[in-house]
């Protein structure tokens, strides 16, 4: 009997053999994306998320614009002409959760940041068909009249900063006065306007 034939009418021994193979190949291709500096290392110029910003990323959460909008620019054609550069693993550094998505019922909002006015945000925000028409997103009117919550922004920051995010301690400490009068649509709004700009917008 061939080899083969021992290993292919042996379940156990099969089993076994392909638990290895597989293992092996995993291994090959997951290890070393630890220790490759272009997927552990910041891309240049990247920070942790300001006191506002950071807010603004935890109402996109409550809001739940994951469930329609991807932050994720795969390396296609199709996806760069429209998107521009694709994402690289160095933008997400200080994403906690990454906010990647899985559905695009809208845009991929990877790289929005600038590509609109503050003022478009806030108008398209309130109301979306009022820019554009034929326009399926919900609106959030309530950004615009509801404060910013400012009461967990410094325990937020400093749970982030355990984690390694490099906020410095007066950074934290002025947390609670940046976002004084603030309205949740400006935290969403500098959330937004922050994403993606890090990287060539459009090629
Ligand atoms: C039901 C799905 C849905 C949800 C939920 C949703 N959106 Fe959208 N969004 C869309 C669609 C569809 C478009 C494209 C039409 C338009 O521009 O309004 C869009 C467009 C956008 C754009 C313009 C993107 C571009 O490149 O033109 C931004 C910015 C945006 N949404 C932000 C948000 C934010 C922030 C939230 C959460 C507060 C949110 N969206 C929730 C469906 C959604």
């Amino acid at each position: 009997m061939s080899l083969q034939e021992k290993v292919e009418q042996n379940i156990g021994l099969l089993i076994i053999l392909v638990i290895l193979v597989v293992s092996v190949g995993g291994i090959v291709q997951i290890v070393p994306l630890f220790f490759q500096s272009s997927t552990t290392e910041p891309v240049a110029g990247l920070k942790p998320y300001a006191a506002l910003e950071l807010s603004g990323r935890d109402l996109y959460m409550r809001e739940s614009c994951v469930s329609c909008h991807s932050q994720m620019i795969r390396p296609f054609r199709t996806e760069t002409e429209r998107y521009g550069h694709y994402s690289v693993a160095g933008e997400f550094i200080y994403d906690r959760p990454f906010l990647w998505g899985s559905k695009r019922t809208g845009p991929d909002l990877a790289r929005v940041g600038g590509r609109y006015s503050d003022d478009w945000h806030r108008i398209h925000l309130i109301n979306p068909r009022d820019v554009v028409p034929e326009s399926i997103m919900p609106g959030y009117p309530w950004l615009e009249t509801t404060p910013v919550d400012a009461s967990s922004i410094q325990t937020k920051m400093r749970a982030l900063a355990m984690l390694g995010h490099p906020y410095t301690d007066e950074e934290i400490e002025a947390a609670p006065a940046v976002l004084e009068g603030k309205t949740e649509m400006d935290a969403m709004i500098a959330y937004l306007q922050g994403l993606g700009i890090l990287i060539t917008k459009r090629r």
